[in-house]
């Protein structure tokens, strides 16, 4: 708990002032708060004459005052105005406060989603979406309340609490002695439920984000649902965490509802001790009743503060639960990137230079790759599925970190470089085409916001996105979906267009488009691979013939390298490949498709 405060501290210490600010205001709201059974028990001396001789003492200076002579209408006044004084300050109090709350809240989202976007991929792969989506709304969303209200409350009934306790303690300081005895009957089972609640918030929140991941999954790919009929399926998996949260849910309850009546009934208890006492006090002549009465009034107000602290303090405990889960995020390294040298523009070769990759120890997925791709060269990679082609090119912008060998541009290693300069220079059109839920425009000039209006449409008109774009400010809706599949990739090969990168990797689909998106994809992909280099993952048979180079990847080794005429005599994986996957694949609108389909 202890590293836990000072890690939040962190966040609050730049709004320390207006903290200072809170705290003032705050030690007013007490003050007067415990003022005020003072001048009622004054004003039951005075005004309704209880005591025959009231005398206020004031302890420690031994300095009394004889108030006989007074009618006690200044007191009135005085309760009238500190009244007053005590609700502008809470007012004050309560919203500088929310001020801090939510200033910490803004401060650690901000945090959290830049340091999970700098994660490596790696990250990714293991940590679902909806549990990243759940960490940065729902957990910091219980901060949130506690930040802003919960804080606030904490503060002023802090105040109120102290003030209360020095006013016992002058009003009789052995009566105050022995309330502070019996506290820790209160106190003890305040830490006990606060402890299981901050147990069962975590599970909660642990359920709530596996149903967030269920809901996006499903959501999200409900076409293979449907496809294999798996709703069924889904929906009794959903149903399980719910299950589980809604008893989740009701344990908490349970428990929350259980501390307010137990911490009743000891408070009663204690409030019946202290009034047996304070009988033989008054009897003795050693308070007057106005004193009484002051003390009964600032005992009362005194339990509730304690008590609502025990609902505070839950509330700390939940905030706490998710604070955790932030926090581990917060202290996640983020992706290396100690490269120093800014990368100058590609000019000579590429070389991977025995290329080791895991990515679970042990599971070796490249195991050997020596390759060098010149300037301006197209190379073709081949293999089955699962083969570690696409692996192989995501080793280039470093999504992945080798675990052994190198990888070289120009002669210098690729972790010498800034991981934004060389990541500069390559232009990535995948197989699965994301889009983000914005205009034409934005996704094309994703990347390079302040690119030119001309340069956006030179791109557009390259990738042929022109032929299906009535306005560049249609949004495309979310990932895309409503475009097509043929124009989503030529959108993407705009992006990369307008990227102008000299390093082009291309992860052909294999998903099959109707064969005249197809030769608009192809033309688009033609006119970005022009003047660049390109390594090109492929899949269809003209890309492989157009290629300078062709090597056939299996077992995490590169078995055969050449040119497609070698290749094929050679009669070997390339061979098996080419007749499996080429021969078969359906007639495409180009010459060398033509010429494939008839050998
Ligand atoms: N994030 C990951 N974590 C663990 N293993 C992975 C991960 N991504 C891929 N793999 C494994 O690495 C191997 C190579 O995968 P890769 O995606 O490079 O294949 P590929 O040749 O591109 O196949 P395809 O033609 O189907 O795209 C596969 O065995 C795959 O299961
Ligand atoms: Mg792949």
């Amino acid at each position: 708990m202890k590293p836990m405060l000072s890690r939040l501290w962190a966040y609050v210490r730049p709004h320390v002032w207006m903290l200072v600010v809170s705290l003032s205001l705050v030690s007013v709201v007490g003050l007067l708060e415990a003022a005020t059974p003072f001048l009622i028990g004054i004003i039951f001396d005075t005004v309704l004459k209880a005591s025959a001789t009231p005398v206020i003492v004031i302890p420690f200076v031994n300095a009394q005052f004889d108030l006989s002579a007074s009618d006690g209408t200044i007191f009135l006044v005085l309760l009238i105005v500190a009244t007053a004084v005590k609700a502008a300050a809470e007012y004050g109090s309560v919203n500088v406060t929310a001020y801090v709350g939510q200033a910490v809240v803004r401060d650690l989202r901000n945090g959290l989603f830049e340091r999970i976007l700098l994660q490596p991929l790696r990250f990714f792969h293991s940590n679902p979406t909806g549990e990243l989506i759940s960490r940065v709304s729902a957990d910091v969303e219980r901060i949130q309340t506690v930040a802003s209200e919960t804080l606030a409350e904490f503060l002023k009934q802090a105040a109120i609490l102290i003030f209360l306790l020095i006013t016992i303690f002058a009003i009789d300081w052995k009566l105050a002695a022995t309330s502070l005895v019996l506290a820790p009957l209160v106190f003890y089972p305040t830490v006990w439920f606060g402890k299981r609640l901050r147990l069962l918030s975590r599970s909660n929140q642990q359920e709530m984000a596996e149903m967030a991941n269920i809901l996006y999954e499903t959501l999200a790919g409900n076409r293979i649902v449907k496809a294999f009929s798996m709703e069924k399926a889904e929906a009794g998996r959903f149903r399980k965490v719910t299950q589980r949260v809604f008893k989740l849910n009701l344990r908490q309850r349970m428990t929350h509802s259980l501390s307010s009546p137990l911490m009743e009934i000891l408070g009663v208890f204690v409030v019946a001790a202290f009034l047996l006492y304070a009988r033989s006090q008054i009897a003795n002549q050693r308070m007057t009743v106005g004193l009484f009465v002051a003390f009964i009034i600032a005992l009362i107000k005194l339990y509730d503060p304690v008590r609502r602290m025990s609902g505070i303090n839950n509330s700390f405990q939940q905030a706490f639960g998710a604070s955790g889960r932030i926090f581990e995020i917060l202290e996640l390294e983020t992706e290396r990137d100690s490269g120093r040298a800014a990368l100058p523009r590609f000019s000579d070769r590429i070389e991977f230079d025995d290329v080791h990759f895991a990515y679970e120890s042990g599971v070796p997925v490249l195991d050997g790759i020596s390759l060098t791709v010149r300037h301006g060269e197209v190379l073709a990679i081949v293999g089955s599925s699962g083969a570690g082609k696409t692996t192989l090119v995501n080793l280039l912008p470093r999504f992945y970190d080798l675990t052994h060998g190198r990888i070289l541009i120009d002669g210098k290693d690729i972790r010498d470089f800034q991981l934004h300069s060389l990541r500069q220079q390559i232009a990535i059109v995948t197989q699965d085409v994301i889009l983000f839920n914005d205009t034409i425009r934005a996704n094309i000039a994703y990347g390079g916001p302040a690119a030119g209006e001309d340069a956006i449409r030179r791109a557009a008109k390259a990738a042929l996105v022109d032929e299906f774009v009535t306005s560049f400010d249609t949004r495309i809706g979310e990932r895309g979906l409503r475009l097509s599949g043929g124009e989503r990739q030529r959108l993407s090969i705009a992006r990369a267009l307008l990227k102008d990168a000299p390093i082009l990797i291309l992860d052909e689909a294999t998903s099959s488009l109707d064969t005249q998106s197809e030769a608009l994809v192809q033309q688009a992909l033609e006119n970005l691979m022009e003047g660049r280099t390109t390594i090109v993952i492929a899949h269809r048979l003209s890309t492989v013939r157009r290629a300078d180079r062709i090597i056939a990847l299996a077992d995490g080794r590169i078995k055969e390298s050449g040119t497609h005429e070698e290749l094929v005599l050679r009669r070997g994986l390339y061979w098996k490949l080419y007749n499996l996957q080429f021969q078969t694949w359906r007639p495409m609108p180009t010459q060398e498709a033509a010429e494939g389909g008839s050998r």
